[in-house]
């Protein structure tokens, strides 16, 4: 067994120049392949909410769902090392809140750290979580579940002032005792003014290839998700056709009697199945 990996050792990877390879995963299977493939760190992504909970933003998942998505996954894992997403609203209002509801993950989800969205008021939050002892990874840019102030899915930080302030969150969330940020949807101009000024690594989704490692929701990948999918997914795989084809093979079988077939089927003992037909000939059993 390969063994689990830690923060010290992600951080020496990126020291060494090597690149961190990041994915989504919200199930046991999908986390258990991930793993044998060698991904550094899985996210238990509040992307869930749209990817496999069908909702249309990741406002409304919670805590309690979240959980069950994270339990799976870490009982898959043995080398990744897992963060879970604390879903919208659970860590901005203060700081007690904060530290319990990361504090699920860790206890009861078995995560090795939480991800927490933005910085400004959720600084004070991260720092607090930090130091109960919870590990946290900051993300910035696009934070999806600020969609309503941000207007939509749009590319960040593309002015000067925009720009200083993503830089300027960076380095407030280092303080604040992140072990690593998501920078999410942004130019990639600006990553390496950002990794510059910070001494933790930096990993993007949208942020170009200069980078600490990359992370890109699984599903994206797998071409299992049918909504918007932004330009800097590369989709690796069509497997919702694979899916759909698959689907449609087994109707058809089913349909024109070539499902189950002799392979499939039980058979009884013969000796058995004749006293059972003399029993049954008598019409009264
Ligand atoms: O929820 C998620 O999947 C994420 C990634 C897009 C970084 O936050």
């Amino acid at each position: 067994m390969k063994n689990k990996l830690t923060i010290p050792d992600l951080h020496e990877m990126t020291k060494r120049g090597e690149k961190i390879a990041l994915l989504t995963a919200y199930d046991y299977p999908t986390a258990v392949f991930e793993d044998k493939a060698g991904i550094d760190i899985i996210l238990v992504g509040d992307s869930l909410a749209m990817t496999v909970l069908g909702y249309d933003s990741t406002i409304p998942v919670t805590t309690d769902e979240m959980l069950i998505f994270t339990k799976a996954v870490t009982r898959g894992v043995k080398r990744a090392f897992v963060v879970a997403d604390m879903p919208f609203l659970t860590y901005k209002t203060d700081v007690n809140s904060a530290i319990r509801n990361a504090g699920r993950f860790i206890q009861e989800g078995n995560a090795d750290a939480v991800k927490l969205e933005g910085a400004g008021i959720v600084v004070p939050k991260v720092k607090a979580i930090v130091d109960a002892g919870i590990p946290v990874m900051g993300h910035i840019g696009l934070t999806p579940q600020s969609i309503g102030v941000l207007g939509g899915y749009k590319v960040q930080g593309t002015k000067k002032e925009s720009a200083l302030k993503l830089i300027d969150d960076a380095k407030k969330l280092e303080e604040a005792g992140v072990f690593s940020i998501i920078a999410e949807s942004i130019p990639c101009e600006l990553t390496p003014f950002i990794k510059d000024r910070v001494s933790i690594p930096v990993y993007g989704i949208g942020a170009g290839a200069e980078a600490d490692g990359q992370i890109l929701v699984v599903h994206d990948i797998l071409g299992l998700f049918h909504g918007f999918i932004p330009r800097f997914v590369k989709k690796y795989a069509d497997l919702g056709k694979t899916l759909e084809d698959t689907f449609n093979r087994y109707i058809n079988d089913v349909k024109n009697s070539t499902f189950p077939d002799d392979t499939q089927t039980y058979h009884m003992d013969k000796k058995e199945l004749h006293t059972l037909k003399e029993y049954l000939k008598d019409k009264t059993n």
